[in-house]
């Protein structure tokens, strides 16, 4: 294990198993209606390329890259835009891919934007979920694992860029975040 890592929070084979559930509900979702997957960049890149390999219907990726994070552990509750979609997303059943809805003010932002945009039809799917944290009124259809309020990192997400290539999710030593409170 990491030596950054106080304690595994959820196993690959947990990842697995919570993924291929997620996949065959989508698979029934979107039958026969080729979604446009939107990847919320950069933290559900892996949770994306192992939830489309579990979905056996067409579809289509596109990436979106937002920020809310200036680096720490809080959000900072700005949300910009970093990189767009190259896709028209008017009448297209669109499905948004996150990592994890802490706040929820990243998706109700994205969320609102492809409703503006005319798309067919808005559903999320996020591998966790936070919702002792939520502030912002958003509806999350499909959600891997529910967690409590704690930071986690791996599977994609990072604190400071870092262990996002860790193949499980952890949950950081004080040790490493310590000193930003200090
Ligand atoms: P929200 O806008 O507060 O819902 O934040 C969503 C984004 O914040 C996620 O897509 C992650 O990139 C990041 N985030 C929130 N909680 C965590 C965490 O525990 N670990 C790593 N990143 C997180």
């Amino acid at each position: 294990m990491n030596p950054d890592i106080e304690d595994i929070l959820i196993s690959e084979e947990e990842i697995a198993s919570a993924v291929n559930r997620l996949g065959e509900q989508l698979t029934t979702e979107y039958a026969g209606k080729n979604p446009l997957v939107v990847c919320i960049l950069k933290g559900s890149v892996l949770f994306l390329s192992d939830l489309v390999r579990a979905m056996d219907c067409p579809l289509e990726l596109d990436f979106m890259d937002l920020s809310s994070y200036g680096g720490g552990m809080e959000s900072s509750g700005q949300v910009r835009i970093l990189k767009d979609l190259d896709t028209d997303v008017s009448g297209r059943d669109v499905l948004i891919v996150e990592d994890i809805v802490d706040t929820g003010n990243t998706l109700s932002k994205i969320f609102n934007l492809f409703e503006q945009r005319n798309a067919a039809s808005v559903k999320v799917v996020t591998f966790l979920n936070k919702p002792e944290r939520r502030t912002a009124d958003v509806k999350v259809d499909y959600v891997g694992v529910e967690i409590p309020d704690k930071f986690v990192v791996g599977y994609g997400m990072d604190f400071d860029e870092q262990y996002r290539g860790l193949p499980y999710i952890g949950i950081l030593k004080p040790s490493v975040y310590s000193h930003l409170f200090n």
